[in-house]
């Protein structure tokens, strides 16, 4: 799996590659930790509804990032749940790499919108998923906690784009 040059492994996640996952989040979220070992757990669990996938260091086997969905048929949506590049590798399009590997799964799938919530003050990953033409379709006040609001994110997946 190259990107942007560089060989990577891309793998399914599972339970074995989970304290990988959260020391990577943990690192990428400056200390804090958005979500406990639990939630992953429970993630990692439903097979049938959830994709989550690593991505390794081919040499130093250390984790690079991950990205997980759910998928929802009836509505012919998938949505992000996650996504974590660790900082040494972040802007070196790996998190590029895994929302075109998404938007590729959900157009194959004949999914028709890929929705995701971002906080408010992420200016960064709110840019990075303007990139990639999401919209915001509203704020929910207070969604990670006391003033931290949250957008709703959408795209459109169109045919053959
Ligand atoms: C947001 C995030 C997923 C983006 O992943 P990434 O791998 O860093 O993204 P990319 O490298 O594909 O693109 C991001 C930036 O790098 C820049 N970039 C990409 N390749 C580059 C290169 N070769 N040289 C210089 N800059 C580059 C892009 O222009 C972009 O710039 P910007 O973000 O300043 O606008 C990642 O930064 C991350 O994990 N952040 C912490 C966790 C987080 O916020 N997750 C999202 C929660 S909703």
């Amino acid at each position: 799996m190259a990107v942007n040059g560089t060989d990577f492994v891309m793998t399914r996640a599972t339970m074995a590659d989970l304290d990988d996952m959260l020391a990577a989040e943990h690192e990428a979220y400056g200390g804090v930790d958005p979500w406990p070992r639990y939630i992953f757990e429970q993630e990692l669990n439903r097979t049938r509804e959830r994709l989550y996938v690593v991505l390794r260091h081919p040499e130093t086997n250390s984790l690079v990032g991950f990205m997980g969905a759910s998928f929802r048929p009836g509505i012919r949506e998938v949505h992000l749940t996650n996504i974590t590049i660790t900082p040494h590798w972040q802007g070196r399009e790996v998190g590029t790499f895994f929302m075109s590997y998404l938007m590729t799964l959900a157009k194959q799938s004949r999914f028709s919108r890929v929705s995701l919530e971002v906080a408010v003050a992420n200016e960064r990953a709110i840019r990075f998923y303007e990139r990639f033409g999401f919209q915001i379709i509203r704020e929910r006040r207070n969604y990670y906690g006391k003033q931290q609001h949250a957008y709703d994110m959408a795209l459109i997946l169109k045919n053959g784009k």
